[in-house]
């Protein structure tokens, strides 16, 4: 099965009357369980690839299937309840919500969808990312590496079946990262988590199994 494929992939972004072709035409195929790093440089795409992917921003040009399903044919709502079903994102600035807590903002997800247990299974989340101590912190309460690790437990509190993550580990010291990325190991090797991974960092890398580069907005070699 093919989790994630995208035909001809375009983004440009108008900016002062200008033009920046941040993605010139991505063919991408990922089968579903697959483990995979984008690399490249500092603006060539990864973001924009990533949202696109996840269906937060919309193409110029071109398609993008999730399990089968060409997602930017479907209306707003449906969008919104396909990517809520089916996918989990860690953004590159994390967008936790202000006003609450990290428990809350874990507990988020869950609770849109009634599932029972709520509350320790976001707890049990925290805990092991090392943060049982500041579940009831609000984000400014937390330093940069804590937000991006609640953050991570929000994206995977509802286990998807595909991970998005941009970047999850840049504000991580060394032992936070090997953290995070042995959980999102056991997740794709114990519950088949297909995940597509931005990261400037080799250590990183080295945990997928397959590393994909853009640059200048275009697929370079595998
Ligand atoms: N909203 C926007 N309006 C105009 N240009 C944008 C916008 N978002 C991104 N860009 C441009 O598109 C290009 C790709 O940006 P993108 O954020 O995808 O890069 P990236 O590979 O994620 O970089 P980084 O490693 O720094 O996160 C860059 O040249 C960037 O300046
Ligand atoms: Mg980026």
């Amino acid at each position: 099965m093919i989790a994630i494929k995208t035909e001809n992939l375009k983004k440009i972004y108008k900016f002062e009357g200008a033009e920046i072709e941040a993605l010139k035409g991505i063919d991408l195929t990922i089968e579903e369980g697959d483990m995979v790093a984008l690399m490249g440089p500092s603006g060539s795409g990864k973001s924009t690839l990533l949202h696109l992917i996840g269906g937060i921003d919309i193409p110029t040009e071109g398609k993008v299937y999730i399990k089968g399903e060409d997602i930017f044919s479907l209306n707003e709502k449906k969008l919104a309840v396909f990517r809520n079903n089916n996918i989990g994102f860690v953004f590159q600035f994390h967008y936790l919500l202000p006003e609450f807590t990290a428990l809350e903002n874990v507990m988020i997800p869950l609770q849109i969808y009634n599932k029972r247990d709520v509350e320790k299974k976001a707890k049990d989340l925290l805990d092991k990312l090392g943060l049982s101590h500041r579940i009831f912190h609000k984000p400014s309460q937390m330093s940069g590496g804590e937000q991006q690790r609640v953050a991570i437990a929000r994206a995977i509190v509802n286990q998807p079946s595909i991970l998005i993550a941009d970047e999850p580990t840049g504000n991580l010291d060394s032992k936070n990262t090997e953290t995070v990325m042995n959980i999102l190991k056991d997740m794709n090797d114990n519950n088949n988590v297909t995940m597509i991974i931005a990261t400037h960092d080799k250590d990183v890398a080295n945990y997928c199994k397959r590393i994909i580069y853009l640059k200048d907005g275009m697929l370079a070699e595998e």
